[in-house]
């Protein structure tokens, strides 16, 4: 059973844009509590995982769509990427307790580029890293599409990274000793729809470069290395933890270009943590945060290309 072969057209906010119908998800049950209140251990690393299991066998409520579809999937077509009710983490006990999440509601519309800003500390990666299989939230609950993630033992929540998300880091985390496009390899070897390593370093607009190893490209190279291979396995979602944050302005509107392109392209679902407040101007939606909590969220009616942007 295949879940991304097919995409769709959607033109939420009067924008045709090319939109996946990539979620193939129907409920898991209604006791949504998020009674999760154990980590991941840390030394999972969310880009390896069980080669040689079958997703459906761990997670029977994922279905394909087209032939066999039911009226539950049917909802989950519709059903935003991500809603968060009461999103709690607290970390510690007693008077040393940090919370990092104070009760964090909100919806992510499928298909488009967030933008989450904020002061350090205010629970930004918290939140991505719940929503992206990495942590369990101390209270609350957390939905991909119509999939409890908060539910979710930790099988579940490795196959959902391994399947359906994919994560840039500030830092670009390649192996040294690998080429650009051997490090790819390293995630389309274990996942179950990649693209070619080959076609997703040309979509970063690094074919060229295919056989260099990390110390030949430059920082803003590495980068594009490091989302060709989160995109290679075509996840529905694409969280980026302070993409740019390690590059100067001119290389890091290189990088959102690629985002860009992705999202354009293959209609993922972009979460984009940045301390470069310009970079908001790009993005269908802005989400500010201060100490646990939303702010504010903007929708911008139209997306400033990342060429423009001035940081
Ligand atoms: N594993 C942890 N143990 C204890 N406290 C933590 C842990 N992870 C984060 N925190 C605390 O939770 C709060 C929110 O952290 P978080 O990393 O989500 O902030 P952030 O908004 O991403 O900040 P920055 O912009 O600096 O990356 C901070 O006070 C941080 O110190
Ligand atoms: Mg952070």
């Amino acid at each position: 059973m295949r879940l991304l072969s097919q995409f769709g057209q959607a033109g939420e906010q009067g924008q045709q844009r090319k939109m996946p119908h990539r979620h193939p998800m129907v409920p898991v049950g209604r006791n949504c509590v998020g009674q999760g209140i154990q980590s991941l251990p840390r030394e999972e690393d969310p880009r390896i995982a069980p080669s040689n299991v079958d997703i459906d066998q761990f997670i029977p409520q994922i279905v394909s769509y087209g032939e066999g579809m039911t009226k539950r999937s049917k909802t989950a077509e519709t059903a935003p990427a991500f809603r968060a009710s009461g999103l709690t983490k607290v970390y510690g006990e007693g008077r040393t307790a940090v919370h990092a999440l104070r009760g964090v509601d909100m919806e992510i519309p499928r298909g488009e580029i967030v933008v989450l800003l904020g002061p350090s500390g205010s629970g930004k990666s918290t939140l991505l890293n719940i929503l992206g299989g990495l942590d369990r939230p101390t209270d609350g609950t957390a939905h991909f599409a119509d999939t409890c993630l908060t539910d979710m033992d930790d099988a579940g929540l490795t196959l959902y990274r391994r399947n359906h998300v994919g994560f840039v880091f500030q830092f670009y985390n390649l192996m040294p000793s690998l080429t650009a496009e051997e490090n790819v390899e390293l995630v389309t070897e274990i996942a179950r729809n990649p693209m070619a390593a080959g076609e997703a370093l040309s979509l970063v607009g690094l074919g060229e470069r295919r056989n260099h190893f990390p110390a030949q490209l430059s920082g803003g190279e590495q980068q594009r290395v490091a989302i060709a291979r989160a995109v290679a396995k075509q996840p529905e979602v694409l969280f980026c933890d302070e993409p740019t944050g390690a590059l100067d302005s001119t290389t890091g509107r290189a990088v959102l270009r690629v985002l860009r392109d992705v999202n354009d392209r293959l209609g993922t679902t972009i979460l984009i943590i940045t301390h470069a407040a310009a970079t908001a101007a790009m993005a269908d939606r802005v989400i500010r945060f201060a100490d646990g909590g939303i702010l504010e969220v903007t929708v911008n009616k139209t997306r400033v290309d990342p060429e423009e942007l001035v940081w």
